[in-house]
């Protein structure tokens, strides 16, 4: 059995057995429970606060207790049911629950996750949210069937301005704002992203993020402003003023929205810089590094501080009482509220989704939990208590702490969502004025990497190419957290009064009487005097963005192709490097004339164009102010380049960042041989890993149709797809069969792959499935190369010989697919999977590699 065969049936047996008990428990009100913990008990659990080192300081919070608060909050307490004060800790996803629900159980919070919208509507107007979040209010308020009255508040990810609402001001992502080393900047932003929250009634942001981020192959780089605590603690403290006002200026006034000081802790520190993962920082280094943004965010006022995923020296986060009691509210005094993150309660040794007193336990005050787990949590939790598995004392301080929260924020007293100040003034999503901040933000987060013979500024009466494929491309330019949560599957139809970089360029120029001409490939009808090349990263989020190198384009340097080809037909390269991180780009690097590390943008590409064009007159109009927030790796290897380091020699260090006024003497010859594995000898190729990898691309097919899967979502008649969790969130598919006809999902490229060197040494088709219903009709595995060739395997009696409900590693030899066909040197298809009968799967990693003998898998071999 593999470890996921463990978790999930250990979890079945779970949530059955818990659903069981649950059924005689929900009716039980508070009367009828005993407590068997008192208050003292659960205090003597606390470890004596001598034991917090004393390097964790008491923190002195702006926002004081207050006496009425307080006895406001105890009264409103006594008035509450056991259910109504555990549903104060749940909160569910606007997708999971109906506004009957929340008249029904009156959550005290509910949140959206990215991409997920009212109506399940990406188009979803400011009017439509307001009206979600009235009626979600108002049900919250009314007492009629068993919820309590007390106002539920919304929270969402607005983490780069409010970046689920279409026409919205998007800012650049936290990198690149690291960059600027400007906090009243970063407050004004904060304020402003607030108000653009506020006009569609929601409450509450999951926002600063204030991870240090040491490692520069995590997926969330981006979204921490420094490898260093330095910016990040003055940034955090920016951040919530500017997103709650401060005690003597509108503090969680009209305007305002609570803020989230997020992920306690350690999550930019993990081994590898694996999402999610291991952080083994000693204790003094998580205070000196990972709680720096704590202690300027908490200082400030911040509301909640959500928990990590990752764990701390092997333990999570979401259930670790030391860091989350001890240390944030005891030793720190933090005395808002611990908000979960997406079922990370569910991670905790011995919890699942549907039941985790653990957290609870530890100091967790809200459980974030969006799916449809919430309704089993929420029984279940209400049974721990019944049962003593938690205190009552617990629960009443957990709730205490989110109605100290709600009354400091005016939820009482504040107007519905859509009768409050800001509501419905939709001329505030993306008004000029916002947008005009957005853009100076950009202007100050470019950093200027290469400037040979001072080609910038450009004089803009010039003829000028645009080109790479983030030049015209909103979405690429805004990555992650945009509309989307991968921040994928973006037109620029979807931005409506944002600009491309292109769009930029072409004012500029086209106000001097200049000329531009624009082309993704590098064509042209003129020969330019310069190209200004736009690359960069494809848009991803958590998770997926996770790399194994920080190596630009490694194995596959198209864009290093455009660069020289321009350089080789004698026009100057201007390059604007479109990331989330740091890469190793030495070889572009060598091919421009001019470098530019722009970050992720956001909406508001014209900044650009403003720094790299010159006045007509050649005096400079805007000269590059951004200083890297994080050290430039010299070497592929750098994955963790940090200031401060031992060996410290990185290509650029912390704080470089050329400008107008200084001399380049970047030389064209920096090492380009990366000494990395070359890719030809890896032993692995991954093709699908929580996400589609590169070069391949996901498709749904039966025999009229062929699509890609662009969402979280896809039918057709035959077949249908979903994500779905199996570790972390979104990480497999759900596919089902449901009727006669051929259906089909594949991998497929434009280029071939050569699998010859592995098909030599054993090397398999490695497929993690697990069954929800046995195959009606034949399953087939396809792989399939270039000139129509193809070699099918018959998986059907492997799959109705596996266990329902359990994941499997199914190895396929390569030997199969080549005596049926395949030639190995040019696989255009190495995955295919079609069946024409009723079928339920999941589909987890899928791998090409060499033979791993020592794995516990099932094995279908030809080689005999
Ligand atoms: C949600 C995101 C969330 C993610 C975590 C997505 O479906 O939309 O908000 O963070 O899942 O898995
Ligand atoms: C992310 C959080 C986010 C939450 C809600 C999680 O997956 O880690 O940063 O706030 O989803 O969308």
């Amino acid at each position: 059995m593999t470890k996921w065969d463990f978790k999930y049936g250990k979890c079945i047996i779970k949530s059955f057995a818990v659903s069981v008990v649950a059924i005689g428990i929900v009716a039980c009100s508070e009367k009828n429970i005993e407590t068997p913990t008192s208050r003292d008990t659960v205090k003597n659990e606390i470890p004596k606060l001598g034991l917090v080192p004393s390097f964790w300081p008491k923190l002195n919070l702006a926002v004081k207790r207050d006496e009425v608060v307080e006895k406001q909050v105890a009264e409103i307490l006594a008035g509450l049911t056991i259910e109504q004060k555990v549903a104060q800790m749940i909160q569910p996803e606007i997708g999971q629950i109906s506004v009957e629900d929340m008249r029904k159980y009156g959550f005290g919070s509910y949140l959206n996750g990215g991409g997920s919208f009212p109506n399940r509507d990406k188009h979803a107007t400011p009017k439509d949210w307001i009206k979600l979040a009235e009626a979600m209010y108002q049900a919250s308020i009314d007492s009629s069937l068993d919820g309590s009255n007390i106002p539920t508040m919304w929270g969402t990810d607005a983490v780069h301005g409010h970046n689920n609402v279409l026409g919205a001001t998007l800012f650049p992502h936290n990198i690149g704002l690291g960059a600027t080393n400007n906090p009243k900047l970063i407050e004004t932003i904060a304020s402003i992203t607030a108000k653009e929250v506020m006009v569609t009634g929601i409450d509450w942001v999951f926002a600063p993020t204030v991870a240090v981020v040491r490692d520069d192959r995590w997926g969330r780089t981006y979204e921490g402003y420094s490898e260093d605590p330095e910016i990040v603690k003055t940034y955090a403290s920016s951040i919530v003023q500017g997103l709650q006002g401060t005690v003597t200026n509108d503090f969680l006034g009209d305007s305002r929205v609570i803020s989230t000081v997020k992920h306690f802790i350690g999550d930019g520190g993990t081994v590898d810089g694996d999402d999610q993962g291991n952080n083994l920082s000693s204790e003094e280094e998580l205070f000196k590094l990972h709680a720096q943004g704590y202690v300027g965010g908490l200082t400030a006022g911040a509301q909640s501080v959500m928990a990590s995923f990752n764990s701390w020296q092997g333990v999570k986060s979401h259930g670790h009482k030391y860091l989350l009691t001890d240390v944030l509210k005891d030793k720190m005094g933090f005395d808002g509220f611990v908000v979960g993150d997406w079922n990370g309660h569910g991670q905790i040794k011995d919890c699942s989704n549907e039941s985790c007193p653990q957290a609870v336990n530890a100091g967790l005050d809200v459980y974030m939990v969006p799916t449809e787990a919430w309704k089993p949590l929420y029984e279940n939790t209400i049974r721990q208590v019944s049962n003593g598995e938690i205190s009552l004392a617990r629960i009443d301080d957990a709730v205490s702490r989110i109605l100290r929260v709600k009354i400091r924020a005016g939820l009482f007293t504040k107007p519905s969502p859509k009768n409050r100040l800001l509501s419905g003034k939709t001329e505030l999503i993306g008004s000029a004025m916002h947008r005009a901040v957005a853009r100076q933000a950009v202007e100050e987060s470019l950093v200027l990497l290469k400037n040979k013979n001072n080609i910038l500024p450009l004089m803009p009466n010039q003829k000028i190419l645009v080109t790479g494929d983030g030049a015209d491309n909103i979405g690429k330019q805004s990555g992650g957290w945009t509309i989307t949560w991968q921040g994928t599957g973006n037109s620029k139809a979807d931005f409506p009064g944002g600009t491309s970089i292109y769009d930029g360029i072409a004012q500029v120029v086209g106000n001097a009487d200049g000329n531009v001409q624009l082309s993704t490939n590098g064509e042209y009808h003129e020969k330019p005097d310069v190209a200004i090349v736009v690359f960069g990263e494809e848009p991803y989020a958590e998770g997926n963005g996770d790399i194994e190198s920080i190596e630009y384009q490694q194995g596959n340097k198209k864009d290093l192709a455009l660069l020289r080809s321009l350089k080789a037909q004698g026009i100057p390269v201007v390059s604007v490097f479109i990331s989330g991180r740091p890469m190793w780009v030495n070889a572009e690097l060598n091919a421009s004339d001019a470098f530019v590390a722009a970050w992720l943008p956001g909406s508001e590409g014209n900044g650009i164009a403003n720094v790299l064009f010159s006045k007509s007159d050649g005096t400079i109009n805007q000269d590059f102010m951004g200083k890297l927030s994080y050290s430039w790796p010299m070497s592929p290897k750098q994955t963790a380049v940090n200031r401060f380091d031992e060996n410290y020699t990185p290509l650029f260090k912390y704080g470089f960042g050329l400008n107008y006024s200084v001399n380049d003497v970047l030389a064209d010859n920096l090492p380009e041989q990366s000494n990395m594995a070359s890719d030809d000898k890896l032993s692995r190729r991954v093709l699908f890993e929580r996400s589609v990898r590169k070069p391949w691309k996901l498709f749904i097919s039966n025999e009229q149709q062929n699509t890609e899967i662009t969402s979280s979502v896809q039918s057709l008649d035959s077949i249908s797809l979903k994500t779905t969790d199996r570790e972390v969130q979104e990480d497999s598919l759900m596919l089902n069969w449901h009727n006669t006809n051929k259906g089909s999902i594949h991998l497929s490229s434009q280029d071939s792959l050569n699998l010859s060197s592995l098909a030599d040494v054993n090397g398999v088709l490695s497929l993690d499935i697990n069954v929800h219903h046995y195959p009606s009709a034949p399953v087939l595995v396809e792989m399939s190369c270039e000139q129509e060739c193809q070699g099918v395997v018959d998986i059907t009696k492997t799959l109705i010989g596996s266990i329902l409900n359990e994941w499997q590693t199914i190895n396929i030899e390569l030997a199969c697919f080549k005596q049926a066909g395949t030639n190995m040197e040019n696989i255009l298809s190495p995955f295919k999977l079609t069946s024409s009968g009723e079928l339920k799967l999941s589909l987890g990693n899928v791998y090409i590699q060499a033979e791993q003998k020592k794995s516990p898998v099932t094995y279908i071999s030809c080689s005999n």
